[in-house]
């Protein structure tokens, strides 16, 4: 079984995507081996618990240091074993002692078509604000491997989505969200466990 740790931060629609895509089978010969939030209040434990994953809360502010937070956080991935770790929506920088120990097995999805619209400070509504203040006509998200830097991995799959007149934030959030990221991670996913044999 190839194994795949989650790590989030929030809502949870990707995790919910990939959670879909796996019991239904079209993500072949994988376990969704447990989620990781980095914060107790995340929607994401509870999606995680309605469908039986271990799930898990490892917060900054419950360790005095940041050295001390991601020794934390490696020994909890380290507990699960896992073939590949994904970001799905996982605010926090991901420690450089974890990158290191899973080189090329850590992936993310931004919402966003890399390398446009990313870096420090890109994430979340702050991304689609910073699309429609541009006036772009098209749009999309990016699944990429995490290297140290911030969205600076190798591109692993794109989809463009069209900035429609009117649109806010939220709404291109939501379109961008549904016409494109909860698609293309699975499918990553999908084709990192069928490529592994
Ligand atoms: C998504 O738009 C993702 O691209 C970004 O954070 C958002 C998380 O959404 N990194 P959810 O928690 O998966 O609903």
């Amino acid at each position: 079984m190839y194994k795949v740790v989650v790590l989030v931060s929030g809502g949870g629609t990707n995790l919910q995507a990939i959670i879909d895509k796996v019991e239904s089978g079209y993500i072949p010969n994988t376990r969704i081996a447990a989620v990781i939030s980095s914060s107790r209040k995340a929607f994401a434990l509870e999606r995680a618990a309605k469908h039986n994953i271990p799930a898990e809360a490892v917060v900054r502010k419950d360790y005095a240091s940041k050295e001390e937070f991601d020794e934390a956080l490696l020994s909890a991935l380290d507990g699960y074993a896992p073939d590949l770790i994904v970001l799905a929506g996982y605010l926090v920088i991901v420690p450089a002692i974890v990158i290191k120990k899973y080189a090329n097995k850590i992936i993310n999805i931004h919402p966003s078509l890399i390398p446009s619209f990313c870096g420090d400070g890109f994430y979340g509504l702050k991304v689609h604000e910073a699309v429609l203040a541009r006036g772009c006509k098209v749009t999309g998200a990016t699944v990429h491997f995490v290297d140290e830097g911030t969205d600076t991995g190798p591109i692993i799959k794109q989809k463009a989505v069209e900035v429609l007149p009117g649109d806010t934030p939220e709404v291109l959030q939501r379109r961008v969200m549904e016409e494109a990221e909860w698609i293309i991670l699975p499918d990553a996913i999908k084709e990192l466990a069928e490529s592994r044999g």
